[in-house]
C-alpha cells in the first residue's frame, strides 16, 4: 500500500509586507535581508485570520484539487507549533470548518519547521497501516504572533502560511511516498526556542535563535539525510529530478547545492516570496510548483527545524 500524492494547496494571509515597508526603528535594509536570506517580503495574518483559517484554506485547495469530498476525509494531520489555542489541535478546527462530521481522527504534531514532514510521516504510516485511506496533510504556521518585533535579527526571517496536501491510498503503484525518514536531537533544544510557554511562563514567548550555528546544523542535515535517502533507495543524485526544501535561507540552500554538487536547477527556491513560514515551507512549494511538476518524477523533501528535527521524503508524483 503506498500514499500516493493526490492533492495540493495553500494560503497565504492578506498583509504582505516588503523589506522595505518594515519599520525603520528596525534599522535594517533590503539590502541586508536579501544578500544574507534571499527573503524579499513575507506575508502576516491579520483581524480574521489565523493558523486554522490558513490551514482551512489550504486543505479546501488541495481537497478541490483532488476532487474528494471533504466527508471522505478519514485522517487530518496539521504539523505546527502555533495553533490558535493550547486545545483543542487546529487539526480539530480544520475539521469543523470543513464540516467532517464523520468523526476521523484530528490532531497536530509539533516539530516547528520539520512539522509538515514529521506529519508526512504519520500520515504515510497510517496508510500503510490500512488505517486510513485519504489523509489531509497540513503545515500551517503564524510566526508573526511570535516575533520579537523589535528583534532584527529574527523577526525579518518569517511570515505565516499553510500549505496542504491530500494522500490516497494506492495499491499496485510505483507512485507516492517511497521513503520518510525522521529524525531529532533534542540535546539542541535551546538552539532555537521560545522565550516561554504554558507550562513554564504561561505565554507563548518568542523566538530566539542561535542563528549562525542553526545554519550549520541545516546545512549539515540537510546534507546528510539526502545522502541517506539516495543510499537508501538505490539512487545517484541524477535520479532526482526536483528537491523541495525547508526554506530558512537561500545561502543554506546554496551551501547544500555546492557540498553535494546538485545541479542547483533542481532546487525549488520560494523564501523571496513566502520567506520563513516555518511548517508551511515544503507545502506552499510544492502548491507553487503543483502544474508543473509532471508525472514519474522523484521529488524529494528536506526539512529541519527546531528541536533540532530534521527529515527527508522521496515522493514519486
Ligand atoms: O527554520 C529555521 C529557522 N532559522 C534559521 O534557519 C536561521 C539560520 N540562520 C541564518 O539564516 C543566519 O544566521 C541569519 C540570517 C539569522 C543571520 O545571518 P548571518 O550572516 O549569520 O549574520 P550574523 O548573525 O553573523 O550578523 C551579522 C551582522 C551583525 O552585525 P555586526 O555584529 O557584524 O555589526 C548583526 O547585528 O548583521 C547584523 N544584523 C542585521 N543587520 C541588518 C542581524 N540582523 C540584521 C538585520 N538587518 N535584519
Amino acid at each position: 500500500m503506498r500514499s500516493v500524492v493526490v492533492g495540493f494547496g495553500g494560503a497565504l494571509p492578506q498583509k504582505c509586507i516588503k523589506n522595505d515597508e518594515l519599520p525603520e526603528s528596525l534599522n535594517t535594509s533590503d539590502e541586508w535581508i536579501s544578500q544574507r536570506t534571499g527573503i524579499k517580503q513575507r506575508y502576516v495574518i491579520s483581524e480574521g485570520e489565523s493558523t486554522s483559517t490558513l490551514a482551512t484554506e489550504a486543505a479546501k485547495d488541495a481537497l478541490r484539487f483532488a476532487r474528494i469530498s471533504p466527508n471522505d476525509v478519514d485522517l487530518i494531520v496539521v504539523g505546527t507549533t502555533t495553533g490558535d489555542y493550547t486545545f483543542p489541535a487546529t487539526a480539530c478546527l480544520v475539521q469543523k470548518n470543513l464540516d467532517i462530521t464523520n468523526g476521523c481522527p484530528a490532531f497536530d504534531v509539533s516539530a516547528a519547521c520539520s512539522g509538515f514532514i514529521y506529519a508526512l510521516d504519520v500520515a504515510d504510516s497510517f496508510i500503510r497501516m490500512g488505517k486510513a485511506k485519504q489523509a489531509l496533510v497540513i503545515g500551517a504556521d503564524s510566526f508573526s504572533k511570535i516575533l520579537d518585533w523589535n528583534d532584527r535579527s529574527s523577526c525579518v526571517l518569517f511570515g505565516d502560511g499553510a500549505g496542504a496536501v491530500v494522500l490516497k491510498a494506492e495499491e499496485n503503484t510505483d507512485k507516492g511516498i517511497q521513503y520518510c525518514k525522521i529524525y531529532a536531537d533534542g540535546s539542541y533544544s535551546d538552539f532555537l526556542t521560545t522565550t516561554g510557554g504554558v507550562a513554564t511562563t504561561q505565554h507563548a514567548g518568542v523566538v530566539t535563535m542561535r542563528g549562525r550555528e542553526v545554519f550549520k546544523f541545516a546545512v549539515e542535515k540537510f546534507c546528510s539525510s539526502f545522502q541517506e535517502l539516495l543510499e537508501s533507495n538505490d539512487l545517484t543524485i541524477d535520479d532526482v529530478d526536483l528537491i523541495v526544501p525547508h526554506q530558512a535561507n537561500v545561502r543554506i540552500l546554496n551551501k547544500f547545492v555546492d557540498v553535494l554538487k546538485i545541479d542547483p536547477k533542481k532546487i525549488v527556491v520560494t523564501i523571496d516570496a513566502h520567506s520563513n513560514t516555518s511548517a508551511a515551507t515544503i507545502p506552499l512549494a510544492l502548491n507553487k510548483i503543483k502544474d508543473s511538476i509532471g508525472t514519474n518524477k522523484n521529488v524529494v523533501l528536506l526539512s529541519m527545524g527546531a528541536g533540532f528535527t530534521w527529515g527527508a521524503t522521496l515522493v514519486r508524483m
